[in-house]
């Protein structure tokens, strides 16, 4: 990999950075990101932030290898224990799930001052990432939905100072499906909600033959419901 080329994936994440930020790119693993926007003059600076210490080197080696030691600080450290507050005008956080980005986003909120734009993008449970949101008082202001070498991608952008709430009275659908998404409800999206509708179908009928149980029993109510927003949102 050389800044030339970055996957369909990281583009997507990195078209959302606005222009001259600061970035910082949490779990940035080979630091293919943060060179990338560096290398194409997208940004003046970057600090690549891992936690752990085989991906932490091979950012410090990417950087070193692209001459870019300038313009990306590579850190180590959890979550946004590398960033000073205020540091970073954006803050992306990639390839990981909904639950491990709002947890870092969660025990990080004190280096949040001053950052304008948030872009994120979960592998899973993006649903999570969109109540963060809302209990923090971030605006989801775009998302996209994406397909890449079999994997279905979304990626979430949040700002601070927004107007436009997205949700409308359809909350609940709309925190686990994406209010843009359901709107544009484009191949991805349908490909990506009829999969998982089969596979809830599979997991009823599964519960529904091993009993009730309380627990089960809720399971089996939140499934439901959740095959009827997708139902709703497929037929529309
Ligand atoms: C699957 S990789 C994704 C790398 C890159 N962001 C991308 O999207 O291609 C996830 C990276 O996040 C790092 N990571 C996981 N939890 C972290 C945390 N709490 N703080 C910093 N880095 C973390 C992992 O070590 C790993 O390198």
């Amino acid at each position: 990999m050389n800044s030339e080329n970055l996957s369909k994936r990281l583009h997507t994440v990195v078209s959302y950075i606005p222009k001259g930020s600061v970035l910082a790119d949490i779990g940035s693993d080979h630091a293919y990101l943060p060179c990338y926007a560096v290398y194409k003059g997208l940004v003046q600076a970057a600090i690549a932030g891992e936690v752990v210490d085989g991906p932490f080197k091979s950012a410090q080696n990417q950087v070193k290898q692209e001459g870019l030691e300038g313009f990306i600080s590579v850190r180590k450290g959890d979550g946004l224990d590398v960033l000073n507050p205020g540091e970073a005008t954006c803050i992306t956080i990639a390839g990981m799930g909904g639950t491990l980005i709002s947890n870092i986003l969660e025990r990080g909120k004190d280096k949040l001052e001053g950052t304008k734009r948030l872009v994120l993008q979960p592998n899973i449970q993006a649903i999570n990432i969109r109540k963060w949101l809302i209990e923090n008082d971030w605006i989801l202001v775009a998302e996209e939905i994406l397909e890449e070498d079999g994997k279905i991608y979304e990626v979430l952008v949040a700002e601070k100072d927004h107007e436009e709430n997205p949700y409308s009275d359809n909350k609940e659908a709309e925190l686990l499906l994406g209010p843009f998404l359901m709107k544009e409800c484009n191949d991805v999206f349908k490909k990506k909600w009829n999969a998982e509708y089969k596979h809830w179908q599979d997991i009823l009928k599964q519960l529904q033959a091993s009993g009730k149980t309380e627990s089960s029993e809720e399971k089996q109510e939140q499934l439901k419901r959740y095959s009827r927003f997708v139902e709703e949102a497929l037929s529309k």
